[in-house]
């Protein structure tokens, strides 16, 4: 492992006024999203879609360090022969792989997840980066409930964290480490607070203990928010100073960059919760984004499967990726939403 190799690409990463699109929904997940829009999901329309995304050339050069992709995108070619990742990276942007194999149930812990993918991973790591991948992501699954997450789903899934961080270095890939605590339930913020920094808490002691180099890592971490399902919600000010308050208790300052997921939250929120937590500031790490639906309902919504519909989606894409560079500098405002 070139420790000076993974630490330039995870400053890449978070380079100022950088995120990540995240666009590695699996199969599944895909198919949902066009279901919403009533476009059929084939390996034709998955890539329409992406290629359109990562087409967007100004706006991926001026906001996206990076973009990670699912298996399948990885590997397909434009409609004109172009590998995607080739398009990808002449906008500036750095391929990313999601490697994970999805959270299963965990076994003796009814309604708990557990990651799996360890089996083989050295073997796609080294395939994936010679198609051209620079950096990983693994999410784990942490559900909130008056017992939940469990000490057995906590330390499973934060040992998968780390064995997946370690052989991404070894790989020289640098690995996104997410440890999802879900937004779904009635819990409070409080609760959010406490399950997301034992989380953090026992996910960084275990990266110690698996010899991850943190300044070669980046940590994609939900926001402390109210349960979807708690009729009392924090307001944009309470989540962005809980949010730090917590990571500044429990994440390392090696720690190079902190990207968010949107887990749920609407695009707007998304935004203006990141931007809140950057104009307080006096942050020993890069606070930016790696959002999935944050970055893309737009778009998808006024893409529609149309072919003719393209210069619209990418202005959607374009305005959302904007909107939350501003955010990463804290210079982002309500106004400028149009
Ligand atoms: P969302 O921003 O839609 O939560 O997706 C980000 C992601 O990659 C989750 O793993």
């Amino acid at each position: 492992m070139r420790k000076q190799v993974l630490e330039e690409i995870a400053q890449a990463m978070v380079a100022d006024g950088q995120g990540i699109l995240a666009a590695d929904e699996s199969t599944g997940t895909i198919k949902k999203r066009f279901d919403s829009i009533n476009v059929t999901s084939t390996e034709d329309s998955r890539r329409d879609y992406r290629e359109m995304l990562f087409r967007t050339t100004q706006a991926m050069q001026e906001n996206i360090s990076g973009v990670i992709l699912y298996d399948e995108t990885i590997r397909q070619k434009a409609a004109d022969g172009t590998p995607l990742t080739e398009i990808m990276t002449a906008a500036g942007a750095l391929p990313g792989i999601k490697v994970d194999a999805g959270a299963k149930d965990l076994a003796g812990h009814a309604g708990e997840m557990v990651t799996e993918g360890l089996d083989g991973l050295r073997e796609r790591l080294s395939e994936y980066h010679a198609l051209g991948a620079r950096f990983a992501k693994w999410r784990a699954v942490l559900n909130i409930t008056d017992t939940a997450p469990s000490a057995a789903c906590l330390s499973a899934n934060t040992h998968a964290l780390a064995r997946y961080a370690a052989l991404c270095q070894e790989a020289e890939i640098v690995p996104i480490v997410e440890p999802e605590v879900i937004m779904d339930g009635s819990h409070s913020v409080e609760r959010c607070y406490e399950v997301t920094s034992t989380a953090l808490t026992v996910l960084y002691e275990q990266l110690a203990i698996q010899n991850v180099h943190l300044e070669g890592t980046i940590l994609k971490p939900n926001m402390i928010v109210s349960g979807t399902q708690n009729p009392v919600q924090a307001n944009v000010q309470q989540v962005a100073e809980m949010t730090l308050d917590c990571f500044h208790k429990c994440v390392p300052q090696a720690v190079p960059g902190i990207v968010f997921l949107s887990g749920g939250q609407s695009d707007e929120l998304a935004t203006a919760h990141l931007d809140a937590m950057n104009k307080i500031g006096n942050l020993p790490w890069k606070l930016s984004f790696s959002y999935g639906r944050a970055l893309q309902a737009a778009p998808l919504k006024a893409w529609g499967g149309k072919a003719e519909n393209v210069p619209a989606a990418q202005a959607a894409f374009a305005h959302r990726a904007k909107m939350n560079r501003l955010a990463a500098l804290g210079q982002w405002d309500a106004s400028l939403e149009g």
